[in-house]
């Protein structure tokens, strides 16, 4: 069962991957990353529903699905940092789903611009959420986008332009999205992104993708479990590259001339990330315009 054919004018329909962002946003507050507004009971099902996976995935290859969110969420935390101190102060998280990331931005950075974006339905689920916390206001923001919309109110393009000081440089995450397409049609987004941040030079994309596995075995069970999640989810759940060389290439084919493709492994005793025990699966991609 895969995305649906569009209607005439109308982009893809991606709305079954929503519910993917309720089982992270319980890994966040899981790990005490988020805030208690942020934790769903959907998500909170599902985290016991994955448990026995995620066990086996632990005992089996060393590593599983969690330590890579984690991996993946706390490098991100960590060059978005770097882009603040650099003197960055506008941030757009697309596909926010319940990611904690802007309420612990804007706690460490008040000065920050942050606006959070996603699907209709999600943003406003997110904005609900937000409001309990009393985080929501003019310099914290959920706003609906849909990175498939080629133009239009909620199109990348639109929502960077209403939101942000144009003139000034931005820091656009992806963080849990792109592997749910097609390399052809999330490399048109790619494309979409490099060139609205070479508009605004200084401005950094940062985004994870998960590397196909050389090994033979892990490679179809993963291909089967991916398939499976894209079954449940209507997409295309893709392993985009073989390798970090092929990612890096791949980005700045779309537009973005200078890449940075970080392992994980690298920030092993530098930052309080979990380890795996062979080579991370995860990379997280940081293309600056
Ligand atoms: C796995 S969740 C990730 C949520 C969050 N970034 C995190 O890591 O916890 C995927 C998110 O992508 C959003 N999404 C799906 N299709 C989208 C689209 N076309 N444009 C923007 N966001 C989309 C979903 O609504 C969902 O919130």
């Amino acid at each position: 069962m895969k995305r649906q054919a569009p209607e005439h004018g109308s982009p893809p329909d991606s709305t079954g991957i929503s519910f993917t962002a309720l089982y992270t946003g319980a890994v966040w507050h899981r790990h005490g990353l988020s805030d208690d507004a942020l934790a769903t009971a959907p998500g909170q099902w599902l985290y016991h529903l994955m448990t026995p996976l995620e066990a086996t995935g632990m005992a089996v290859l060393g590593a599983n699905l969690r330590i890579f969110l984690l991996q993946r969420h706390l490098i991100i935390d960590h060059l978005v940092e770097q882009a603040v101190n650099r003197g960055v102060t506008q941030v757009l998280e697309i596909a926010c789903g319940m990611s904690p990331r802007g309420i612990r931005l804007r706690q460490k950075f008040p000065q920050l611009h942050m606006a959070e974006a996603d699907l209709p339905a999600m943003a406003t689920r997110k904005a609900s959420r937000l409001l309990v916390t009393g985080n929501l206001g003019p310099r914290h923001q959920v706003m609906p986008v849909d990175i498939l919309a080629p133009a239009g109110d909620h199109s990348l393009e639109t929502v960077v332009a209403r939101t942000f000081d144009n003139r000034e440089p931005v820091v656009v995450i992806t963080e849990g999205l792109t592997s749910y397409f097609s390399l052809p049609v999330i490399s048109g987004f790619w494309q979409r992104l490099a060139s609205v941040l070479k508009e605004r030079p200084g401005s950094v994309y940062l985004s994870e993708s998960y590397l196909m596995p050389t090994q033979l075995l892990l490679r179809s069970n993963l291909k089967f479990f991916g398939g499976l999640l894209g079954a449940i989810t209507r997409s295309d759940v893709s392993f985009h590259f073989r390798d970090d060389q092929q990612a890096a290439e791949h980005f700045s084919s779309c537009g973005f001339p200078a890449v940075t493709v970080h392992n994980p492994a690298d920030f092993y005793g530098r930052l309080a990330i979990p380890q795996s025990r062979h080579d991370p699966m995860v990379r997280v991609v940081e293309a600056r315009s």
